[in-house]
């Protein structure tokens, strides 16, 4: 592997996943990459990511370095771009500076919610893979969050009680207009598994066919719940009508009574989440969450993909 920045990065994802709980398994068990540097950019909050990847690189005995990449200076993109306005450093020159650093460096840069075709360009991740001379982490992108993606497939791994499973991905409310990274970044993953997948959100909330491909789309909420195993809910802005926020109807949260209806399904999400809009406190706090083990699990899909972006494996 060159770069963690998709799933298509990965050559084998199963080998993936069962690396990272061998890793799980004897955390500090493997130690080749001992003295080597991660540098963690963050243009965006964070409370998982942040902690989780600068474990990861210390349980792999590498030092971790984290900036807040909002605060330093304004990187400009444009190849060939006149640089007398606001812009203080281009980003190919950054991108080859950091690498004098670092091993491998991580990026967390979100999206605009203005401009679809420049969001889905993911230029920040695209400059990175082209200049810079380590390997590249994506840390959560404009369009794709693969460290949670693969924290989400170890997970269900860990708790997968059939070999193949009824996967859903609901959409669910809430007040702010959010990325599609994590939902289009999750089916990107989940459909190169052997599990069914359905997806459900109000009409309006179609995701980029490019991530939907082979799956249901189902717009009765419940319909999609009956019988499935894995409910993987997450909140996202509407990709057709770019950014917007087209549905806040409160019937579309996770409930308990909606749980009911599936095969003694397990409960995913990303986090943050907004309790009691986009999940019930009942649902959440049920034996059937499975949410900070899909947190915890952040370390071991991190300590993975650097550990094979730094020894080019997988
Ligand atoms: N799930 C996730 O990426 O959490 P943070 O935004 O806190 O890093």
């Amino acid at each position: 592997m060159e770069n963690f920045y998709s799933a298509n990065s990965v050559n084998n994802i199963e080998a993936l996943v069962d690396k990272a709980l061998r890793l799980k398994g004897d955390p500090f068990g493997d130690q080749n990459h001992k003295g080597k540097t991660a540098l963690l950019l963050f243009f965006n909050p964070s409370l998982r990511t942040r902690i989780s990847t600068q474990k990861a690189a210390q349980n792999l005995g590498m030092h971790a370095i984290t900036m807040n990449a909002d605060q330093g200076w304004k990187w400009e993109m444009e190849d060939g771009a006149v640089m007398k306005f606001n812009t203080s450093e281009h980003i190919k020159d950054a991108a080859r500076v950091i690498s004098r650093y670092a091993d491998v460096v991580g990026i967390r840069a979100f999206p605009g919610l203005e401009d679809r075709d420049k969001d889905y360009r993911d230029e920040v991740m695209h400059a990175f893979m082209e200049y810079a001379e380590v390997p590249l982490v994506n840390l959560e992108s404009s369009i794709l969050h693969p460290c949670q993606s693969l924290a989400d497939l170890i997970t269900i791994k860990e708790t997968q009680t059939k070999k193949k499973n009824k996967v859903v991905l609901s959409w669910a409310p809430h007040p702010k207009a959010l990325p599609q990274a994590v939902s289009n970044s999750f089916l990107q993953w989940i459909t190169k598994t052997d599990n069914e997948v359905v997806i459900t959100h109000p009409k309006g909330y179609e995701l980029n066919e490019e991530f939907t491909k082979g799956c249901t789309i189902e717009y009765d909420q419940k319909k999609a719940f009956e019988g499935a195993d894995y409910i993987y809910t997450k909140n996202w802005s509407s990709y057709k009508d770019y950014g917007k926020i087209l549905s806040t109807d409160e019937s579309w949260m996770i409930s308990q009574d909606k749980m009911k209806l599936t095969d003694n399904g397990k409960f995913m999400h990303c986090l943050p989440v907004r309790r009691n809009v986009v999940v019930a406190d009942e649902v959440i706090d049920s034996a059937n969450s499975l949410v900070f083990q899909q947190a915890e699990n952040r370390v071991y899909a991190a300590q993975a993909a650097i550990h094979s972006l730094l020894s080019k494996t997988i």
